[in-house]
């Protein structure tokens, strides 16, 4: 029977497999809490991924809790978890997920050598009756079951194919193939694909995974859906272990702008969400996003030299292959000033895509005037910027600054003087340091009791220009775990202090709340992911 047009859209559309609050989780130093990683779910949402794998259920108290929380609430994506083959693993991913609306179990194993001799000790024999049997043992929780022979790339294809077989036999509907290593070259893993999907029989979906080593992640994600690929794991801003994964928004963008090329699949994102998903995920995880960076990146779209001024001012697409505001990075308007009301503040913030209403609201018109007292217009990237620092988080911080004073200068010994709030007591401490920024964060140290190194430390503006928003980010380390934290004021020291706080507050956030601090290694952390 002739394939209809609506079938053949369905067969190339690729599903969009977001791995940020998983693979992208356990890049170094990102370390986020129940209420931030349902945050950045539920922007995923937003975005129309099709999948959103929540976390690895067995690794932690906290990354069970995390994935729960997202199966819960988070409507619309298919919610996935992690899991090793060991039956237990099974369950406790299947405990994490069952609430969800729709739910997935990603088991996998490793199947080349190397990691089948030094990490798991398995005979190949061992490691295809494993899948096999987490593969059926899931499919009795769910008929949504993926499997992942890790290190695809470098494990012998025969053998690897034997072991996809064996899960597709016992029920696995999604075959991810991982280049776990970064290793692959593009021609090489679209013809493995290729060659995967002649050799292994059976209804599935095939997958890539793919890690940028070499920086070959989005090309090699792009060669696999040349080779038939109909799902793309991949992560905002290409975070993700060691050189990361591959880059959500470059994918993305390259199937819609280059679409005559791919000649059919395309992705259900709603891609004028990918700028705003981006930097939500930047501020949450502490990882900068270059200026430069493709898509999302402040400089995608700006254009320095005169000649190329001239051109884009007669035509665009003179030298801009996309629209900027087709991907949310649309031209900075200037939106408020000191005089606007409550009402049109929350007008503005709706028409951002920001419906806040209450306490949260109250907090951040209040922020607003004090910036807006000091700052003669606040354009839509200040706003956004006062909303994600003042009202990101689902959950109010212990400590709020009231106050920050401080007094340098090239002759005097600098010194800050911090008034915070203490479930409405005020507490005040003055403090010195080399420069006014660490006088500032040791008043803040004594008033909290928080003791630990500060590590990075970066401040950009938010918009162009001398009256522009400083916005510092840095990391706190503390018993080895390095916390982010971010702050943003019209004033240096101000924005500084308030980083400082905020990376404070989630370190005592995490601790009320009875969790564990992420470690660089953490003990908890299982082999091989
Ligand atoms: O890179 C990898 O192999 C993985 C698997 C768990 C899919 O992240
Ligand atoms: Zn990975």
């Amino acid at each position: 029977m002739a394939e209809t047009t609506a079938q053949r859209l369905e067969a190339d559309r690729v599903i969009i497999f977001d791995t940020s609050l998983r693979d992208g989780e356990q890049s170094p130093g990102i370390s986020l809490d129940q209420g931030e990683k349902l945050e950045i779910a539920e922007q995923l949402a937003k975005l129309g991924v099709d999948v959103i794998e929540a976390g690895f259920p067995i690794a932690s108290q906290g990354d069970f809790e995390g994935v729960q929380a997202i199966a819960r609430a988070v409507r619309g994506p298919v919610i996935c978890g992690l899991s090793r083959t060991a039956r237990q693993d099974v369950d406790r991913c299947w405990e994490a997920i069952q609430d969800a609306e729709r739910t997935r179990i990603h088991v996998f194993i490793a199947t080349s050598e190397i990691h089948m001799k030094n990490k798991l000790r398995m005979t190949p024999e061992q490691v295809r009756s494993e899948a096999s049997s987490a593969v059926a043992h899931a499919r009795g929780y769910t008929d949504n079951v993926e499997f992942s022979p890790e290190d695809a790339s470098r494990s012998d294809f025969d053998f690897m194919c034997e072991v996809l077989q064996a899960a597709v036999d016992s029920g696995a509907t999604t075959l991810n193939i991982p280049d776990t290593v970064g290793y692959a070259i593009p021609e090489e893993f679209g013809a493995r694909i290729a060659s995967i999907r002649e050799k292994v029989k059976g209804d599935y979906i095939i997958s890539a995974h793919c890690h940028n080593d070499l920086g070959l992640a989005v090309a090699n994600s792009l060669a696999a859906i040349q080779a038939g690929a109909r799902q793309v794991e991949c992560t905002i801003n290409g975070i993700g272990e060691r050189a990361g994964n591959a880059a959500m928004e470059e994918i993305v963008m390259t199937l819609q702008t280059r679409g005559e090329f791919f000649a059919g699949p395309w992705t259900g994102i709603h891609t004028e969400e990918l700028a705003k998903t981006s930097r939500l995920v930047s501020r949450l995880t502490g990882y900068h996003v270059q200026y430069n960076k493709a898509v999302v990146g402040r400089n995608a779209f700006a254009h320095e030299a005169g000649i190329h001024q001239h051109g884009v001012l007669s035509d665009r697409e003179t030298y801009e292959i996309m629209d900027p505001t087709a991907v949310g990075q649309g031209e900075s308007k200037i939106v408020l000033g000191k005089h606007s009301g409550r009402h049109a503040f929350a007008d503005t913030l709706k028409k951002m895509g920001y419906d806040i209403h209450g306490d949260a609201l109250n907090q951040a018109f209040t922020r607003f005037k004090e910036l807006a007292d000091r700052k003669v217009n606040l354009s839509e990237e200040d706003l956004e910027a006062l909303v994600a620092e003042e009202v990101g988080d689902t959950v109010r911080y212990r400590y709020q600054l009231v106050s920050c004073d401080s007094q340098g200068g090239t002759n005097s010994t600098p010194t800050a003087t911090i008034v915070l709030d203490l479930d409405g007591e005020k507490l005040e401490a003055n403090a010195h340091g080399d420069g006014m920024v660490e006088a500032a964060c040791n008043a803040i140290k004594k008033l909290t009791g928080v003791e630990g190194r500060l590590t990075d430390y970066a401040v950009t503006s938010v918009t162009g220009g001398v009256d522009a928003l400083a916005d510092v980010a840095l990391r706190f380390e503390v018993d080895g775990a390095s916390m982010p934290g971010r702050g943003l004021s019209t004033d240096v020291v101000e924005a500084s202090a308030r980083a400082f706080l905020n990376a404070i507050n989630r370190i005592v956030r995490v601790k009320d709340t009875g969790q564990e601090l992420k470690k660089a290694n953490r003990p908890g952390s299982l082999d091989g992911v």
